[in-house]
């Protein structure tokens, strides 16, 4: 059975996408996050990396982003729509770097931890992007879709790539499995703030849930989830 929290987000991407202005807030996000590589962190790993085989898969990875990026950014174009700027409070990457600070990679446990981080942001990708997916089929645009179904794709082999190299560079099970957990932890308070601002944000500028009654609703939630 579908959570509350699943229903909310299926209605909200539905009413968002409904319209051209809502098609551009979600394409914008997405290659805004696909391209918010904070500080250079797929350098910085690939520096770190102590073998020239994860050195390449680390290079991989970043070149798997830009291409997502690309990929989005080609829906826009192709619905002739532009990419939006968007305020720092809706983009998790700068929250998540906000609570931690900038730290720097140096040691193998800064690896691990990286890679904690970063499994946990790919892991909200693989859950959020089907939903999105599937609105953006509802809303009539299948090309969209398949771009936003091929990226889930890609992010699934992220997640299986992040936990082996971040298990790779703990000391032990229980200590990766500690960094899981705290990182874990770190991007559920950055996406929960991150949600709500997103849906005030867009709340504000009419892009979601017109009707009264859904405006209601909306800040309702906000107000309940803030
Ligand atoms: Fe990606
Ligand atoms: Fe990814």
């Amino acid at each position: 059975m579908m959570s509350l929290d699943e229903r909310i987000g299926r209605r909200y991407f539905r009413s968002l996408l409904a319209r051209p202005e809502g098609r551009a807030h979600i394409l914008s996000l997405l290659v805004i996050s696909e391209e918010g590589d904070e500080g250079g962190v797929f350098d910085e790993l690939a520096r770190r990396a102590d073998d020239e085989d994860l050195a390449k898969v680390v290079r991989r990875h970043k070149a798997d982003e830009e291409r997502h990026a690309g990929l989005f950014r080609e829906c826009l174009a192709r619905n002739g729509l532009a990419l939006e700027e968007l305020p720092d409070e809706l983009l998790i990457v700068k929250q998540v770097a906000k609570d931690t600070g900038a730290k720097p990679i140096e040691t193998r446990t800064d690896v691990m931890n990286t890679y904690a981080l970063l499994l946990a942001i790919e892991k909200r990708g693989v859950e959020r992007f089907p939903v999105i997916a599937a609105a953006f089929r509802e809303a009539g645009d299948a090309a969209t879709a398949d771009v936003v179904d091929q990226v889930t794709a890609d992010e699934c082999r992220h997640v299986k790539y992040c936990a082996a190299i971040g298990r790779r560079y703990a000391n032990d099970d229980a200590e990766w499995s500690r960094a899981v957990a705290t990182y874990a932890a770190v991007e559920a308070r950055a996406f929960n703030r991150v949600r709500v601002a997103g849906i005030a944000y867009t709340l504000k500028r009419g892009l979601v849930w017109q009707s009264l009654l859904g405006r209601f609703a909306g800040w309702s939630l906000c107000a309940a989830t803030a």
